[in-house]
């Protein structure tokens, strides 16, 4: 497998493959498991090459705890991914090499897309997500990249950048992948107990009774009975619950039989933040 540190080295790379070559790139922050794996055999599926980037993104870390709390397994990493295929190209570069020594996000304006959920509760997250994504696709210039619906909300402001930028590059959504429980795949699911990390499948649970419900109630109706649900359980901290449109993610009001929706919801499980979605 190549491994390859700096701008300079990757795209010598690219620009020596044939030009009739599909490229599919997938930007991920390591920690990689079973549901970054999934991108990237979808991507190995309708590729000739497909570029997987390990880079933990300092620019969409509201929390710098957070962000020193990210776990570094790179050759964890690379051993999933050559058992995905060996001739994977990965991109892991240092925080100096990709922000050439300036290490800032640029300023984006994702049409209210970006102000909502995660947006609302993580300063500028969406600047930093927007600043490494763009910056990656126009060193990759892939032909496809694939992003999970796991960030729901990311996948649609990434669809949003590169319409506003003008980036030639189909931009494929790939479902969640989940724990046999339900719980979302997630690198945070580490930092939880044995206990925790079962008891947290009640998100899932709960998404799905919301689901069933809301093709007979009302949206309210099903936001408060999610907002009870979490009342009653000791353990897990609701911290949003929404309901939106898919596109604008703007949150619904009346129905609409045209239109389709999805709930969104974060909650903390001991200190750690969790976030799933599910299409209603
Ligand atoms: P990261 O959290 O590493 O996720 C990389 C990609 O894997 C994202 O597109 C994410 O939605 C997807 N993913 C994570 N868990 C998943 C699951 N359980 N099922 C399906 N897909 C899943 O998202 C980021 O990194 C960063 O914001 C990034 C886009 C790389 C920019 O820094």
């Amino acid at each position: 497998m190549l491994v390859f540190r700096t701008k300079k080295e990757l795209s010598n790379y690219i620009s020596s493959l044939s030009k009739n070559e599909n490229l599919g790139l997938v930007p991920t922050m390591g920690a990689l498991h079973t549901g970054h794996a999934s991108l990237v055999e979808k991507a190995v599926s309708e590729n000739n090459t497909v570029v997987v980037s390990i880079f933990v993104n300092p620019t969409q870390f509201d929390n710098k705890e957070d962000l020193a709390k990210y776990p570094n397994t790179l050759d964890a990493d690379l051993d999933l991914l050559s058992n995905v295929s060996e001739g994977i190209v990965v991109f892991s570069p240092s925080a100096d090499e990709v922000y050439d020594h300036k290490i800032e996000a640029k300023k984006y304006d994702f049409e209210g897309l970006d102000t909502v959920m995660e947006g609302a509760y993580r300063d500028d997250h969406f600047n930093g997500v927007g600043t490494i994504v763009e910056a990656l696709l126009t060193l990759v210039k892939p032909n496809r990249a694939y992003f999970g619906e796991k960030d729901f909300q990311q996948l649609q402001i990434i669809r949003k950048l590169v319409e506003q930028q003008h980036i030639p590059v189909e931009i494929i959504g790939c479902p969640i992948v989940r724990e046999t429980n339900g719980l979302a795949m997630s690198s945070r699911n580490e930092r939880l107990s044995k206990e925790l990390r079962q008891k947290a499948s009640f998100i899932y649970s709960t998404l799905q009774a919301a689901k069933k419900k809301f093709g007979t109630e009302s949206a309210n109706y099903v936001l408060n009975w999610v907002k009870n649900q979490f009342k009653e359980h000791v353990d897990l901290e609701l911290e949003y619950i929404e309901i939106t449109d898919v596109e604008t993610l703007s949150p619904v009001t009346r129905k609409n039989e045209n239109l389709k929706y999805r709930a969104f919801i974060a909650v903390y499980a001991g200190g750690v933040r969790l976030i799933d979605n599910i299409a209603l």
